[in-house]
């Protein structure tokens, strides 16, 4: 006879193309342990060509999986595959969430999640200020500007090198989201609260210029979504001029917490362990 636990397995998915790197698989993988579910995560690497199929063995149930995350390239089509993507994910076009319920596939975006839930951890009471500047207007700030938007931030500047796809994200988020050039961001700082990085300045030991954090307001919070180094040049100055820094590690392992509860039906915590877990790894690699 099969052990009842062994039946009742249940079976999570990271895709993307490549996904080797991805460090959800160490996440989850963690989380499944503590808490002694029997069950699994693996990544499953799909080409942009396979994805579709991919998605509908998914939902017929053939692949054996009950949901997972889709990181890059597959975010767009993973929202347009789905029978219920939710409002966060309509608005986003973009879905880094599966799972299945009464048949349907299911789609969620928990990026602008585990945003938040890195800033109440790290920075709480960051959202008393009611002016926030963003820089960058790719792929990774939409899901930022929604959820500051979203927690009632009054004013959102984004800057971007290319001010109109600074434009088009203000266009989508409506009126509280005011485009930008580069050249503004002194301007655009003066009084904020909140300075979010979501460009790759300063990735992977790249060099970052010069920021002058002067005009942001006393006990602004000054954070940065890319985690390799932990501490970026953006981190680094602003801490120097005085600022509290979050590091962008903690968006990471926050935003895989709902995936997980949704799959495996219980809620695991971010904590000191864990953290190190992936430092650890980072080390390695
Ligand atoms: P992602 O999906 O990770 O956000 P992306 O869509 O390629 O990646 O966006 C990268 C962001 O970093 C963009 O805002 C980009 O600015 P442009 O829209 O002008 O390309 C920004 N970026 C990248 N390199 C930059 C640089 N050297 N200086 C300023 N901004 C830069």
């Amino acid at each position: 006879m099969r052990d009842s636990r062994e039946t009742s397995a249940r079976h999570a998915f990271v895709t993307g193309f490549p996904v080797k790197h991805s460090r959800s698989p160490l996440i989850h993988g963690h989380w499944l342990k503590t808490l002694g579910l029997t069950g699994s995560y693996t990544r499953q690497e799909v080409s942009p060509e396979d994805f579709a199929g991919f998605v509908s063995r998914l939902k017929n149930g053939e692949s054996g999986f009950i949901g997972g995350n889709v990181t890059i390239p597959h975010k767009e089509n993973a929202f347009r595959l789905a029978d219920r993507p939710d409002l966060l994910s309509e608005e986003l076009g973009a879905s880094n969430t599966l799972w299945l319920e009464d048949g349907k596939l299911c789609a969620t975006n928990t990026d602008g999640y585990g945003f938040l839930a890195n800033l109440e951890a790290q920075a709480p009471g960051w959202d008393r200020t009611d002016r926030a500047v963003i820089l960058g207007a790719g792929g990774a700030s939409r899901a930022i500007i929604q959820a500051v938007r979203d927690r009632g931030v009054g004013e959102i500047h984004v800057v971007n090198r290319t001010v109109a796809r600074a434009r088009e994200l203000a266009d989508r988020f409506g009126p509280k989201v005011h485009a930008h050039a580069m050249e503004a961001l002194c301007e655009v700082s003066k009084g904020a609260g909140l300075f979010v990085n979501t460009t790759s300045l300063g990735m992977d030991g790249e060099p970052a210029p010069d920021f002058d954090f002067s005009p942001l307001s006393a006990g602004a919070v000054v954070t940065d979504i890319v985690y390799v180094p932990l501490v970026t040049p953006i981190l680094r100055q602003a801490a120097e001029q005085g600022f509290l820094t979050v590091d962008g590690l903690g968006m990471l392992l926050h935003q895989a917490v709902p995936g997980f509860e949704k799959w495996f039906g219980a809620r695991p915590t971010v904590d000191a362990a864990l953290r190190q877990l992936i430092l650890a790894d980072m080390e390695k690699h």
